[in-house]
């Protein structure tokens, strides 16, 4: 099973010991001994959909935590485009959050190796914590021997979402299955109704599309083997697959991207494009409650299946909350991460994310519709794991960045054999 996941490799980082509940900061930012009052945690959860799932478990931690203010820093930008741009400079100067959002994985693993986040050992001791996540899944957020994040939900990132509607009215019956027969659906939609074959959004729901392009080529072990040590992107299945990639792209319609992944996903279920592919946050901003949500029904005004090619392949991501080193409210910081790893916190959280819970004991019956599915194969004891590249599991910053590069030029300029080229140089470069 080990193997299925990215494995993360491990290295301790000497003298980082968790001393749980000792916390030194006070909300004037000097002296010790005055309880924290507030806590300031870092994500980009601000849009509709995300930022509800969020206000879900501040809600839960303010009334645990009476004396402590959630002071929410989120900074807006689908899967933390910006978000982390900032964070990464906020390290840099030593001015961390009390606690910030990082996905289990490869992302995860370049803040414990730049020394910025404190193992969590005891504190999962303390909770009890170690039994309550899969294996597989603390094997991904640990490094030598230490565990370094609180996981609070299980995402899916290849998921095709489309309008039962405008496929009828394409003549289309179905999801299509193969990425072939996607293009060819997408043809139909394009000849046969004025509507977007295929919606998406700011530049980073390409990079999005990208890996389920790969995957649904590739397959789940061409795909797993992309992100290893000695991968070689220059084959011939790569060009196959970047080639469909622009084929694609053809049918696409950018809605504006200052409506980010929401606006592309809104046009499916607003009956204005057929497909959008997305994680599943946008099930959560589907069926919210407005006015953030869409208040849609699942199955009615929206369906959804694996994206092409992928069927029984979980492509997985998870968010993860973290304790910087230097974290000014650390005895807060700490009792935010409870609420984060805690049963409740997460059955609060994930209804609304659009996710299924990190840990194994979720309340079942709160995960109905898309999420109940989820759930289902996300244990299925058949189903095979790939981990998301653009949300962190095996792409580290510097390969994620360094193919949103490649991938913005080869929007201008749509050449392929370019794009092949710098994915080569990128995985040559940046896995290591
Ligand atoms: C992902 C993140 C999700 C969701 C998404 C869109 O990277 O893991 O929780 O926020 O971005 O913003």
């Amino acid at each position: 099973m080990r193997g299925r996941w990215t494995a993360v490799a491990a290295v301790a980082l000497s003298g980082l010991l968790l001393a749980t509940g000792c916390g030194g900061g006070d909300d004037g930012g000097g002296g010790g001994g005055k309880a924290d009052t507030s806590v300031e945690v870092f994500s980009w959860w601000t849009g509709p959909g995300e930022a509800d799932g969020l206000a879900a478990m501040k809600a839960d931690f303010e009334k645990k935590n009476p004396g402590i203010k959630f002071n929410n820093a989120a900074i807006a930008g689908g899967s933390g485009t910006q978000a982390k741009a900032v964070l990464a400079s906020r390290l840099q100067n030593r001015q961390p959050p009390d606690s910030f959002q990082g996905h289990a994985g490869a992302e995860l693993l370049d803040y414990i190796k730049a020394g910025q986040i404190e193992p969590l050992d005891s504190f999962y001791d303390d909770n009890g914590l170690r039994q309550v996540y899969p294996q597989q899944l603390l094997d991904q957020i640990s490094y030598q021997g230490h565990i370094y994040s609180v996981p609070v939900n299980i995402h899916r990132s290849n998921v095709l979402w489309y309008s039962p509607s405008v496929l009828k009215e394409a003549g289309v019956s179905g999801a299509p299955k193969t990425i072939a027969e996607f293009i060819t659906a997408l043809k139909a939609v394009k000849d046969k109704t004025g509507k977007v074959p295929l919606s998406l959004g700011a530049q980073w729901t390409s990079d999005h599309l990208l890996e389920n392009v790969l995957l649904g080529d590739l397959g789940t072990d061409g795909y797993n083997a992309l992100w290893k040590p000695g991968a070689d992107w220059s084959g011939p299945q790569v060009t196959k697959a970047l080639q469909d990639f622009a084929e694609i792209l053809k049918y696409t319609t950018f809605e504006a991207a200052s409506t980010d992944w929401q606006g592309a996903a809104k046009a499916v279920v607003d009956g204005k494009a057929a497909f959008n592919i997305m994680g599943d946050w946008a099930y959560g901003y589907f069926v919210g409650a407005a006015p953030n949500g869409l208040g849609k029904k699942a199955d009615t005004d929206f369906k959804w299946a694996a994206s092409p090619g992928t069927e029984g392949t979980y492509m997985w991501l998870s968010d993860s909350f973290t304790l910087p080193k230097g974290a000014p409210h650390r005895t807060a910081a700490v009792a935010w991460l409870k609420t984060a790893a805690s049963k409740e916190g997460q059955d609060l959280f994930n209804p609304k994310k659009g996710s299924i819970p990190a840990r194994k004991d979720g309340d079942k019956s709160l995960y109905t519709g898309y999420l109940s599915d989820a759930l289902e194969q996300w244990q299925s004891p058949t189903i095979k794991l790939a981990g998301s590249f653009w949300h962190g599991v095996t792409a580290n910053n510097k390969l994620h960045t360094d193919i949103d590069t490649a991938v913005g030029l080869f929007l201008q300029d749509k050449d392929v054999a370019k794009l092949q080229s710098a994915l080569v140089t990128a995985a040559k470069n940046d896995i290591q």
